[in-house]
């Protein structure tokens, strides 16, 4: 059984903090451009705003906070950019996550952890067992990570435990549990910084009944005062999951 109803079978509770707050990381690159300095040095300066996320959402009382970091397809980019990054990653797990830990921040990464160095899935494997028994906010991060991948994956890992499955008929209660975010309920708000309005195959499935929410704003910019914004809108969207405006009890946000 799934932890958590999913949205397409059962109206979900609607709280006036998301519990869940989704946010591709966008517009590193273009926030370097524009002061004439190397992609990369956006990058280094986004793992500020990381921070400043990561304490935002925890004192908001946001309980589960997932931040896109690289995507399936980032490995596409120029050799030397994805080494920065893989590298990047490497430092902050190194320097983070005694910080996190010691704030009760429960650590997890979703994606594929084949194509990493095995360094770096050490280094996952640390923080995660660090960090599991946290009740604190979860903070998951999407490394090589892909929507398409995560139902492939779910599909794959749920017919290898239930062979019956493959001639049977697969609802939503059979792959919820395989699917890379069974721990956390659904995302209830979305956050694209960097202008482009996409989800880049960030997490399709769960992102059904979410509400999306697009900024001009680079990553290296985005700060406190543009997540409140960002709340504000979301309070003043009638969530109606299928329903009509009618049907819908008074929010008291
Ligand atoms: C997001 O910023 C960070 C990663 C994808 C790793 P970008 O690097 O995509 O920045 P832009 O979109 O080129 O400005
Ligand atoms: C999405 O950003 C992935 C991450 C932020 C990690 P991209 O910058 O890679 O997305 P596209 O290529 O513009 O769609
Ligand atoms: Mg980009």
């Amino acid at each position: 059984m799934a932890l958590f109803k999913s949205s397409t079978q059962a109206v979900p509770e609607v709280a006036c903090v998301p519990r869940h707050i989704a946010m591709i990381m966008d517009g590193n690159g273009r926030w370097a451009k524009k002061r004439f300095l190397p992609r990369v040095a956006g990058h280094k300066q986004g793992v500020e705003t990381l921070r400043e996320m990561v304490k935002a959402c925890d004192e908001l009382g946001v309980e589960f906070l997932t931040l896109f970091a690289f995507s399936s397809e980032n490995w596409r980019r120029p050799q030397e950019e994805v080494s920065f990054l893989m590298g990047l990653f490497l430092t902050v797990l190194e320097r983070e996550v005694n910080k996190l830990d010691k704030k009760g921040i429960r650590l997890k990464l979703i994606g594929r952890r084949d194509r990493f160095a095995p360094e770096i899935v050490r280094m996952i494997e640390a923080a995660e067992a660090r960090t599991a028994a946290n009740t604190g906010l979860t903070l998951t991060i999407a490394a090589d990570y892909g929507g398409r991948w995560d139902v492939l994956q779910a599909t794959q890992a749920l017919l290898r435990a239930r062979p019956d499955f493959a001639t049977g008929t697969v609802d939503e209660d059979a792959l919820t549990p395989y699917l890379a975010m069974s721990y956390a309920p659904e995302p209830d708000l979305f956050v694209r910084t960097g202008g482009e309005a996409r989800i880049s195959n960030f997490l399709l499935w769960q992102l059904a009944y979410t509400e999306l929410y697009f900024t001009d704003v680079f990553w290296p910019d985005f700060d406190r005062a543009q997540l409140q914004i960002a709340i504000d809108s979301y309070r003043q969207r009638e969530r109606r999951f299928g329903r009509t405006s009618e049907q819908l009890k008074e929010s008291a946000c």
